[in-house]
């Protein structure tokens, strides 16, 4: 299939109800974990992404049949565990594949796993999973750009994962799927507690794991002899929900979005109240009328339960439009900034120094041919777009692809106007 782009015409407030998908950042881990069942897992709130496909290939090279039935539901089963092998072809299209280190480790005692490559937003280093699987006593190696590890029986002990910028959220999991069959109790220190960690945690448990602590700094694991089956519902996708509340805050629209989490969102609810955004929130939905322009804040990205980095270009988004000059500094992907060329392309209003921006708010944007250079990129550029006077032709759509699900049919349910069709224009190297 070939590139295919979005042509959305702006000015329209979006209206009306949508309801938010599972979590991609859960259900990826989750996914992953299914190498340790002994019996078959029945997973529901599985959404239906480009990442998660890549996955279910490599689940497929790892022996584990993943089907998706007519309910959503997904059903996975390992079938065999000859192959322990994820090569870099797959790999290097999804960094969270990579989380299948520890599973496979665990429960295979051998992983050879391709490293995951470089990222749009930014340096992403694995050092501290693979600090923590060593810990474990795993014999690790990288040779010619794979991981190759091997362990006869892991043994539980106590690992700080504190990095650069906090905690790593997918390095957490993968410890954790490692430690759940390790001899021994292990301790987490400096766990990420982002919701999706606590959601991998309670899906392990369902399956017989002993984990207390998740959603703290402190994890604690008691390894156990195995693992089954179960069956499980992942989290609402927190990043997709507030994306499309800034969307109808940014449009001045009237929008209930349902099947959200609010207590997954405080920091980012929080800044809608410092920005006096009109919403209501109670325990499943959130309403947003976007009857007000955005005053000013200062926004700075940490760790869960910090402003989290997703939002980051979606909220710029927003305040390109606000009222006033807001400061966005991300302190998890420092060069997480490529939405700002395009942005300013669209008549935003940018002051960007070294790794932080001001954004200094304008009356009105216009409609422009504009490029996705990443997933949460890409979400900003659609919600400017929707706010545009004319047309704007947003490129390289295959990154919104991998995070929102049927994206544009849904914002055409609010009604947007937004097709999506062939991109012939032709491919221009990526800008380095
Ligand atoms: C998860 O990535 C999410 N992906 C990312 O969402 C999200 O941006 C990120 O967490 C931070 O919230 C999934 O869950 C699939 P990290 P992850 O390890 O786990 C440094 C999206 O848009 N670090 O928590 O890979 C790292 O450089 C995606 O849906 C190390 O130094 O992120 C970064 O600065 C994009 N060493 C910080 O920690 C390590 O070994 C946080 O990264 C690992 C990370």
């Amino acid at each position: 299939m070939g590139l295919e782009k979005f042509v959305i015409e702006g000015g329209r407030p979006l209206k009306g109800e949508v309801t938010v998908s599972g979590s991609k950042n859960a259900a990826l881990p989750i996914l992953a974990a299914t190498i340790l069942a002994e019996g078959p897992c029945d997973i529901g709130g599985v959404p239906v992404l480009r990442d998660v496909d890549v996955l279910a290939r490599i689940l497929g090279e790892l022996g584990v049949k993943i089907e998706r039935g007519a309910t959503g539901r997904v059903a996975a089963q390992v079938v065999s565990e000859d192959k322990s092998f994820a090569p870099y072809e797959l790999v290097s299209m999804m960094r969270a594949s990579f989380c299948v280190l520890g599973p496979l480790l665990a429960k295979r005692g051998y992983a050879k796993v391709s490293l995951p490559g470089g990222c749009a937003i930014g340096d992403r280093p694995v050092d501290l999973h693979l600090k923590g699987l060593r810990a474990l006593g795993a014999d690790i190696k990288i040779e010619h750009g794979y991981v190759i590890a091997k362990a006869d029986k892991l043994r539980g002990t106590n690992i700080y994962l504190g990095g650069p910028s906090g905690s790593s959220v997918l390095g957490t999991g993968n410890v954790m799927m490692a430690a759940v069959l390790a001899e021994g109790t292990t301790i987490i220190e400096h766990a990420a507690c982002e919701p999706e960690v606590v959601d991998l945690a309670n899906f392990l448990i369902a399956m017989g794991a002993s984990i207390d602590g998740a959603g703290s700094h402190r994890i604690k694991i008691r390894g156990v002899r195995r693992l089954e089956g179960c069956e499980y519902n992942v989290i609402p996708d927190r990043i997709e929900a507030a994306t499309f509340l800034m969307a109808a805050a940014a449009t001045g629209g009237e929008v209930i979005v349902r099947n959200i989490e609010p207590t997954h969102l405080e920091a980012v609810i929080d800044k809608f109240r410092e920005a006096g955004l009109g919403f209501n929130r109670n325990c499943k939905t959130v309403a947003m009328s976007g009857k007000v322009r955005p005053k000013e804040v200062e926004l700075t990205t940490l760790p869960y339960p910090g402003f989290p980095t997703d939002l980051q270009a979606p909220m710029m988004a927003l305040m390109a439009l606000g009222q006033g000059a807001t400061v966005f500094t991300d302190l998890i992907y420092p060069e997480r900034l490529h939405h700002v060329a395009e942005l300013k392309r669209m008549g935003a209003r940018v002051i960007r120094v070294n790794n932080t921006c001001v954004v200094i708010g304008v009356d009105k944007l216009q409609g422009a041919p504009v490029m996705a250079s990443d997933l949460r990129a890409g979400a900003a550029l659609v919600i400017a777009a929707l706010c545009a006077e004319g047309e704007t032709h947003l490129r390289r759509i295959y990154h919104i692809d991998r995070g929102y699900e049927n994206f544009e049919g849904r914002l055409l349910s609010l009604g947007a106007k937004i097709r999506r069709e062939p991109d012939e224009a032709p491919e221009k190297p990526p800008v380095v």
